[in-house]
């Protein structure tokens, strides 16, 4: 057993979000534009310095340290050489991308803990991340701009844990503030903070499903894109992205491509047409309009992308018969994981309540239901 008593007295203690996505799923690594808002469910880190080459992370929820020489963290291995467990990958990956950039690191001992349910859409992993990035730009005095720590986060998730993910989550748990969602453009990297309609609040519904390979099957959801950008090339040479295809030319020339990549280009070009009317409703307060753009695109992940489960296709059915229910769908990659509804503020309670039993009574199932606040992004709370 890890003795935990320094935490009371930990000179740092660095605070750091999941995040929901509104709209905008799949679109990111296609360098379109996402609706993401950090929520109040957080990582909390602590951590003291060490004049050691080494980091000793304790994970307090699993009760598990780890202690990893800066000399092993390339071959991913803790300090008796035995390979790391899956969650220090994260942390361990963002040291070992500070590397990659002759960042200074400094040792330290850290524990941390998380009330953001794990591999369930809410950006768990991305938490994970930032919090240790803060903390070792901190120690290390790198003074990094925080879009620089974002993409060392999704470097380190990109090569080191092997998940090709785009940029939206480390953004957003970086960068989210209070009441908004954030409209970020991950091609300009530009970023606004569209405050949320009033009297709505975002309600969180996890179905406890994790399916396996999940991180295999988002890495094939990412060649099929690329797939489909290398052969519309043929017709349209100058395309990067999907984010170059327009509407019209998508139809026009869907034909050409194969049956998978013609379905996941068109759920990335019809994405994307949705986040600029859903920025529409968040402008003019209309949370009739963003709902409903929400629901075509809960439809378009679960029929062309193919990222949901049965489960989660009977929670937003259950969800949109609710009295006060605006909009529901599947957030985040997918396979498993959570809803996430917009509903009106004065029916929340009755809204968690129906969701959790109606959905018992249709599945058998117990999901776990909490509104959230778009909050802040990370932060260091404390630094002696
Ligand atoms: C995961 C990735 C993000 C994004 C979403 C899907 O959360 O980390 O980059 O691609 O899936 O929108």
């Amino acid at each position: 057993m890890t003795s935990t008593d320094w935490l009371e007295t930990a000179p740092l203690h660095v605070r750091s979000p999941g995040r929901v996505n509104l709209l905008g799923e799949h679109v990111d690594y296609n360098q379109g534009v996402v609706l993401p808002a950090a929520i109040d469910r957080q990582v909390d880190l602590f951590a003291l310095p060490l004049d050691k080459r080494h980091i000793e992370i304790t994970a307090l929820d699993l009760g598990e340290t780890v202690k990893i020489a800066f000399t092993d963290l390339d071959q991913k291995l803790d300090h008796q050489q035995i390979p790391l467990p899956t969650w220090a990958l994260y942390p361990a990956g963002v040291a070992w991308a500070a590397q990659q950039h002759d960042l200074r690191l400094h040792g330290f001992k850290a524990a941390f803990r998380s009330n953001i349910p794990i591999a369930a859409g809410l950006s768990s992993s991305a938490a994970v991340e930032v919090a240790f990035a803060l903390l070792s730009d901190s120690l290390g005095g790198w003074a990094l701009p925080r879009l620089d720590l974002a993409r060392l986060c999704q470097q380190a998730e990109n090569e080191y844990v092997g998940v090709h993910s785009g940029l939206m989550d480390q953004f957003a748990c970086a960068f989210g503030v209070p009441g908004s969602i954030l409209r970020f453009d991950t091609r300009s990297l530009e970023c606004r903070a569209l405050p949320l309609p009033p009297g709505v609040e975002l309600v969180i519904a996890d179905t406890g499903l994790r399916r396996s390979l999940a991180n295999s099957a988002y890495n094939d959801r990412r060649e099929d894109c690329a797939q489909a950008v290398a052969e519309l090339k043929r017709a349209i040479p100058g395309l990067q992205s999907l984010r170059d295809l327009s509407l019209e030319d998508f139809y026009r020339l869907q034909n050409t491509l194969p049956e998978r990549s013609a379905l996941r280009a068109r759920h990335v070009v019809e994405e994307m047409a949705r986040v600029e009317a859903a920025t529409d409703c968040l402008l003019n307060g209309d949370a009739v309009g963003l709902g409903e753009w929400m629901v075509a695109g809960h439809a378009s992940l679960r029929d062309l992308y193919q990222v949901s489960l049965p489960e989660i296709d009977a929670l937003v059915e259950i969800a949109r018969g609710l009295p006060g229910c605006y909009g529901a769908r599947l957030t985040g990659a997918g396979f498993g994981g959570c809803t996430v509804n917009l509903v009106q503020t004065r029916h929340v309670d009755r809204f968690i309540a129906a969701l959790q039993s109606d959905y018992h009574v249709k599945t058998g199932r117990e999901p776990q239901v909490f509104a959230c606040k778009a909050s802040k992004g990370a932060s260091i709370l404390k630094k002696n």
